[in-house]
């Protein structure tokens, strides 16, 4: 039996080891289940859900994973029901609770609301899966059907309100929940696929990390065996272990990198990246500065010129134009250096979700695209199809990269260095050259006022989108921001934070506005025309230093997975000036994330000075704070 995921560089692991199959019905979410299992070191494969019953008789549990499909849609995507009747025990998660409802004759009911975001739930009655844990907790529920009525012989144990967050069938040892309990955002959700793989499952965990390593290390071997390999550094943790991996595995002298300085890095980030590679033992590296190659570069998609890049405002389009134009500037390096394309291996850092998110074949056939990743290129796509890419982090997510690269000897510096992306500050400058309004424009500036008044907020509906993923489909919606004199207890900015998308799903991202003065209009018009310029990104550039700066030395870092600044193309009426945002997320998986919490994790005073910092020193009329999770908003606005 093969998995969706090409095992790319393991081993077929050793067959004694117990095995965990995961049916993926479609959701982006799929991956992160796969990792929860391995970080409870449990082995697991990715399967297709039509996957026959025959075929899992050596697994030793299964999960159904949750998906975007209705069990209603005419291709709803549907599986061996005799699975159900292997013995094995079964969790199913969403849609898979559903399909199993459905199949064991109980009955789904479309859901008059799609229930998106954080609800509570309540435990109703004692269960192996929620074992120790408290009655009321957090979950992320992100599907609008639900099962109205439990199949024979289930029993019902947990409840959100009036609708079943989670059954069982403890004989059969068969559950269902509605939530997801492998996303960040469900508060216990760790625990509870715990439960069931060690209690309900009996799995004893015999496949750590060291084992997964040895794996990637001979598998990189295998594969590589005397070729070259060509290694883009961007200075990120991501590219670093991968650096460090190759040279683990091959001989120093067949790794080639290149380090190219896209003049959308951060401050002095190139410089400190290249000198933190030579010290890591790399023998050939070569050092490009290109800002005016890429503000200049265009490409061709679908046979449409698109840029110059410094005219562009769509963000896919930034991403296509700076993911080609990195690649034809690898392919000049790779002649330059005399490596032939032919026979070289392009390594790249992406890992496991960077290639859900973009609905990559080789990871799901049914996983919606998400967002372009710029090491999805046409460039890429051609060499993988030579079979000369190689992608060692693939197996890994972000805290598994980084505790990979510890296990390889690189510094602390460099492998909790936070995650940035390979198109940089280029798309955290919000480009547009007109006001994003739809005709519901003005009443829901309305309403979101009326709604902020029960804070004796001002709420404004700003004429800007940015993209968020609201239920398993990405989004491009409006931003809200609300600002006055605004308490400073977080959990009431929170909720309101979070009501506002639940109720107005053309909003997808909450901020707040952290200067008093100047006020915001009661209605904002116009935007400040704004592209990708070196004065523009000079500004954000040096705004994002002294935002770092400040939380770095408030020895804040470490509490915050992400911490990002944006510049958002609204201001007072005229000045033609600009705006920033603040983000600062704690996730690990970064599949899901929360906004870090105003008061605790960051203190007020912090926020305060470093707002009239920026607002004194800066063309920029007003900062805010991102107050939304991932979901419904991404981590970047781009
Ligand atoms: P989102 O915005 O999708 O981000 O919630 C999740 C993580 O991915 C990073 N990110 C990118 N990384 N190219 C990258 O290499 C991209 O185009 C890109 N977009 C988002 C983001 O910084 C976060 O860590």
């Amino acid at each position: 039996m093969t998995s969706t995921l090409p095992e790319q560089h393991a081993k077929t692991p050793e067959t004694s080891l117990q095995k965990v199959a995961i049916l993926d019905c479609g959701a982006q979410y799929t991956k992160v289940i796969d990792r929860r299992v391995r970080e409870l070191s449990i082995y697991s494969e990715i399967l297709p859900l039509a996957t026959p019953a025959k075929d899992l008789k050596s697994y030793a549990a299964i999960i159904l994973s949750g998906g975007p499909n209705s069990v209603f849609a005419d291709d709803a995507p549907d599986f061996d029901g005799e699975i159900l009747h292997l013995g094995i025990p079964v969790l199913g998660i969403c849609y898979g609770m559903q399909l199993v409802a459905h199949h064991m004759g109980g009955t789904v009911q479309p859901g008059d609301v799609k229930e998106f975001g954080e609800t509570t739930i309540e435990i109703t009655q004692e269960n192996p899966l929620f074992k120790g844990l408290p009655n009321i907790q957090t979950v992320l529920m992100s599907h609008g059907d639900k099962v109205s009525q439990m199949p024979p012989d289930f029993i019902g144990i947990a409840h959100s309100g009036d609708i079943l967050a989670a059954m069982m069938q403890p004989a059969k040892k068969i559950y269902g929940v509605q939530f997801h309990p492998e996303v960040e955002l469900t508060e216990y959700g760790h625990a509870i696929l715990e439960n069931f793989l060690k209690t309900v499952a009996e799995l004893k965990g015999d496949y750590p990390l060291e084992s997964r390593l040895q794996e990637t290390l001979s598998g990189l071997k295998q594969t590589v065996g005397k070729a070259n390999v060509f290694v883009l550094v961007s200075g990120g943790v991501d590219s670093a272990v991968t650096a460090a991996l190759l040279l683990k595995a091959l001989e120093p002298d067949q790794v080639y990198a290149l380090h190219i300085d896209t003049g959308f890095m951060r401050h002095e980030e190139s410089d400190t990246v290249c000198k933190a590679l030579q010290s890591l033992g790399l023998k050939h590296l070569q050092h490009l500065k290109s800002q005016d190659d890429f503000l200049n570069a265009t490409t061709d998609i679908d046979g449409r010129i698109v840029g110059p890049l410094k005219t562009v405002t769509d963000p896919e389009e930034k991403r296509r134009i700076i993911g080609d134009t990195f690649f034809k500037l690898t392919q000049e390096a790779i002649l330059s250096m005399n490596l032939d394309l032919n026979r070289t291996f392009i390594a790249q850092g992406t890992l496991r979700p960077d290639l859900i998110e973009s609905g990559n074949a080789g990871v799901s056939q049914i996983a919606h695209k998400i967002k372009t990743h710029h090491n999805d290129v046409p460039l890429i796509q051609a060499q993988r199809e030579k079979g000369l890419i190689i992608e060692p982090n693939r197996d890994w997510h972000k805290d598994e990269v980084r505790k990979i690269g510890a296990m390889l000897g690189l510094s602390d510096s460099v492998v909790q260095r936070q995650p940035f992306p390979g198109p940089g500050l280029a798309i955290r400058v919000l480009c547009t050259e007109t006001p994003f309004k739809t005709d519901a424009f003005e009443s829901l500036n309305h309403s979101i006022h009326q709604k902020a008044q029960g804070l004796g907020l001002q709420g404004n509906v700003l004429p800007v989108k940015s993209v968020g993923v609201q239920g398993d489909f990405r989004s491009y919606s409006f931003l809200a921001a609300l600002s006055g004199n605004y308490p400073t207890d977080w959990e009431q900015l929170r909720n309101l934070a979070k009501e506002i998308p639940n109720h107005h799903p053309q909003i997808n991202r909450v901020a707040l506005v952290l200067n008093q003065t100047p006020s915001l209009p009661k209605l904002i018009h116009g935007i400040t025309l704004t592209h990708l310029a070196p004065e523009t990104l000079t500004l954000l550039r040096q705004i994002d230093f002294d935002v770092t700066e400040t939380f770095r030395q408030a020895g804040l870092m470490s509490k915050i997975s992400q911490l990002l600044s944006v510049l958002v193309p609204v201001s007072q009426p005229q000045t033609n000036r600009h705006s920033i945002a603040l983000r600062a997320v704690v996730t690990s998986d970064y599949m899901t994330a929360r906004p870090a919490r105003l008061g605790s994790e960051i203190p007020w005073e912090i926020l305060k000075h470093l707002t009239t910092h920026i607002i004194e020193t800066y063309p920029i009329d007003w900062v805010m704070y991102d107050m939304t999770s991932k979901p419904p908003a991404t981590v970047e606005w781009e």
